[in-house]
């Protein structure tokens, strides 16, 4: 019998091509199937463009679906099913690796798996390798200091505009707004609400090509802005 084989999850980093870990390369590199994660709305190709160069010509890619819908139990069927797609090659004893942009444990599809698979296969080897997320990205690339000393940051999405911002201004110092490419009024709205407006900057594109940094946010609301936005704002 096959000695069960290991998934892996894995960050490429951000978009900019240097912004991937040496372990991230070896393990792709190791890999027998690649696991990229597709939806209309995330260009996820760019993950498999980032890891490309590192893929081994015996790799095979797999591209798995992931319905962006709002129905719970449409959505964790098809989670489940990609689960079990993983779960037959861990069964061969292959080595897997889940690719995602920026780091797997945050805000990815690569959660959904790892939700999926407990169900699926609990008894699967399972290891995450870390990715530098956006939002460090960010802050480099703008020499915006994330937090420091005694300071709070929040996290939060902006795919419903300013919500999360009005509940969590109070308590935090900084907050790095992803998700931020609609609904961009009510994210302006909510940052001029609580204080936050004044010291916030929207970078999209961050380390690719096409980048922008956008110091005067209200221009969000205008410009369209591309999926690949986020917002750092500080009191
Ligand atoms: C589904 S989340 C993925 C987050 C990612 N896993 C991470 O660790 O940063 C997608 C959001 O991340 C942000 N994002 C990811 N890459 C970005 C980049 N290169 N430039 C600006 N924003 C980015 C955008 O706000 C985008 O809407």
């Amino acid at each position: 019998m096959n000695k069960i084989g290991k998934l892996f999850g894995i960050g490429v980093g951000p978009g900019d091509p240097e912004l991937i870990t040496k372990k991230a390369i070896r393990v792709i590199n190791e890999a027998d199937v690649i696991f990229t994660a597709a939806s209309t709305k995330n260009n996820y190709s760019l993950a498999l463009e980032i890891a490309d160069p590192y893929i081994s010509d015996k790799a095979d890619i797999q591209n798995l679906s992931f319905p962006m819908i709002k129905d719970k139990l449409e959505s964790s069927k098809a989670w489940n099913a990609n689960a079990q797609i993983i779960s037959n090659i861990l069964k061969q004893g292959q080595k897997a690796a889940f690719i995602t942009l920026g780091d797997p444990m945050t805000y990815s599809t690569f959660g959904y798996i790892l939700t999926a698979m407990e169900k699926v296969m609990p008894e699967a080897a399972i290891e995450v390798v870390p990715g530098i997320t956006s939002f460090h990205a960010a802050a480099a690339r703008c020499n915006k200091i994330l937090v420091e000393a005694e300071e709070t940051l929040a996290v939060v999405s902006g795919a419903y505009g300013g919500e999360h911002i009005r509940s969590i201004a109070e308590k935090v110092d900084k907050i790095a707004i992803v998700k931020a490419y609609k609904n961009t009024k009510d994210i302006n709205k909510a940052l001029k609400e609580t204080g936050f407006y004044k010291n916030s900057v929207a970078i999209s594109k961050c380390g690719r090509d096409g980048e922008e940094i956008i110091a005067e946010i209200d221009a969000l609301e205008t410009r369209n802005p591309d999926y690949w936005t986020l917002i750092l704002a500080g009191k």
